[in-house]
């Protein structure tokens, strides 16, 4: 394997500049060159390259986003899209890819192995922990953390104003992380669309809680449980309570990235590289308990990774 690409993809997760080092630094003693490709996708379709090499990844394990940038690229998803990308892998000879992103990402990952005859393996970097196969992805524990860290806050406020928050969370169409985040934060109630919300039942707790002297409520909502606007606004005329919604949105997404999702970064990114050299291809890296596993490519974007529904009983025992 003498040249090796690599594409950071879809929404950035800090961890995947970490990823990106461990990818070249692993490579550098085998001597391949390491070809990144800048802007996501769209650096595949526009033959956007650059050369990495050991000291291009110096500096970079601390920071957040990816020093390669990463688009939303639709046009990728084309025929069109996905036949010039192929060609411009044939045009750089590269023969092994190392996509770092989500399920959407590996989704056109797939794609575009059945159309060319480089090697791909995936590396899975997202804040919303939602790939099939591996108990967590690059970035999710720093979002994690980013949420908690802000809700506290947030938290002064509703205990001292006696006000009933609702906090919105990324997700996605899953509740990886608001059903973490809600448990860390000793919310309430917690929200997220793999159960459909019952907003009586949110609020008879909020009535129970103010009858037991508990004035204040944190409610963690996953974005993909739909309109937290109207939410809020049917738990403050259900309640009489006084409401206010925080949506966190992308200050999530960003920062630094915790030590858990360097180590993560650290370790799927040697297997990747090594799975590479090992012949392997259309499989993505995860990790099972402290186990490193391969995961088959198209099972991690078609098959759900469940949600750990024991979780959301257990932030409901200890909100008492
Ligand atoms: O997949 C990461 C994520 O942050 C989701 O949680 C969110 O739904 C989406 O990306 C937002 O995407 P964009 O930054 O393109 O608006």
């Amino acid at each position: 394997m003498k040249r090796i690409g690599v594409v950071t993809s879809g929404g950035d997760a800090p961890g995947m500049n970490a990823a990106l080092r461990a990818i070249v630094r692993t490579a550098h003693p085998t001597g391949a060159k390491i070809i990144g490709f800048r802007r996501g996708y769209e650096g595949l379709i526009t033959n956007n390259t650059v050369l990495l090499d050991s000291r291009s990844v110096g500096g970079i394990i601390h920071l957040g986003g990816t020093i390669l940038h990463t688009v939303r690229c639709p046009e990728f998803y084309t025929e069109k899209g996905l036949k010039k990308a192929a060609e411009n892998l044939e045009k750089n000879k590269i023969e092994g890819l190392i996509v770092i992103g989500g399920n959407g990402s590996f989704k056109g990952a797939y794609e575009l192995s059945e159309r060319c005859r480089t090697a791909i393996i995936g590396i899975p970097a997202t804040i919303d922990n939602d790939v099939y196969g591996t108990d967590e992805t690059i970035g999710f524990d720093t979002a994690v953390n980013t949420a908690v860290t802000l809700i506290d806050k947030i938290r002064d406020t509703a205990v001292s104003h006696e006000r009933i928050f609702i906090v919105e969370v990324m997700g996605r169409k899953r509740g990886f992380l608001a059903l973490e985040v809600g448990l860390t934060v000793g919310a309430e109630n917690i929200l997220v669309p793999e159960i459909k919300p019952n907003i009586e039942k949110v609020c008879e707790k909020i009535k129970e809680n103010a009858e037991k002297g508990k004035k204040s409520n944190i409610i963690i909502a996953a974005e993909g449980v739909g309109d937290t606007r109207k939410i809020a606004k049917e738990i403050e005329e259900k309640t009489g309570g006084d409401v206010r919604l925080t949506v966190l949105g992308h200050v999530q997404r960003g920062g630094h990235p915790t030590a858990r999702s360097r180590l993560l970064a650290c370790l799927f990114g040697e297997k990747a590289v090594k799975m590479l050299f090992q012949g392997k291809t259309k499989k993505v890296v995860g990790i099972n308990g402290n186990q490193l596993v391969e995961i088959e490519l198209k099972d991690s974007f078609t098959k759900e990774k469940p949600l750990n529904l024991e979780f959301l009983e257990l932030a409901e025992k200890l909100a008492i």
